[in-house]
């Protein structure tokens, strides 16, 4: 599978398929909030990051095909570090689409102005941590999220 992605940004026309990612069960629980998500609440959460300057919402696709979703929020007391977030479609998962993902992202957040990446990541979530450890990201200690054991990455620009 080729490894290229493309980031573009993400449009209320894709609420349904980012409402079935965000609801696949592995996302659910690799989030902070595990309870599945309600579609009104979804829809309400996608209208207002789509307005917020602060909020970077992206799809992913590759070869044109819809693969993935990530996320840049500006750190709410530090305006030079932005907090990623990605979830990759369920039957794209554990083919590299993550790793190019985050090497796009990597690159439009310098592009953005942000001079450190930061990620939260679940004790448990093994492909995330090697994803964000691939892509240059540091293990730079622990978190919490949802109250389960955590990590924090982040990566220099
Ligand atoms: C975590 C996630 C983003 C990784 O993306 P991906 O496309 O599945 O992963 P990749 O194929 O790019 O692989 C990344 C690394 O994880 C490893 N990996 C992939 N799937 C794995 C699995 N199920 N278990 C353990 N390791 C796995 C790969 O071998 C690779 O490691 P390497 O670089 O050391 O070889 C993706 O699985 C996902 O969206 N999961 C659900 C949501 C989520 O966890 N988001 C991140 C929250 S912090």
């Amino acid at each position: 599978m080729s490894d290229v992605v493309a980031l573009r940004a993400a449009r209320v026309d894709d609420a349904e398929r980012l409402y079935a990612w965000a609801n696949d069960p592995v996302a659910r629980s690799a989030s902070a909030q595990g309870e599945p998500i309600a579609w009104d609440t979804h829809l309400a959460w996608l209208t207002a990051v789509l307005v917020n300057e602060r909020r970077h919402l992206y799809v992913a696709e590759r070869a044109g095909a819809p693969v993935g979703t990530a996320r840049l929020d500006r750190a709410d007391d530090e305006p030079h570090v932005a907090v990623v977030s990605l979830n990759i479609a369920p039957e794209a998962r554990g083919r590299g689409v993550g790793r190019a993902l985050l090497a796009a992202l990597t690159a439009e957040a310098r592009a953005l102005g942000y001079a450190r990446l930061r990620a939260f990541v679940k004790a448990s979530n093994e492909a995330s941590a090697r994803a964000f450890l691939a892509t240059g990201y540091a293990l730079v200690g622990d978190a919490a999220l949802g109250g389960a054991a955590a990590q924090r990455y982040e990566l220099e620009l």
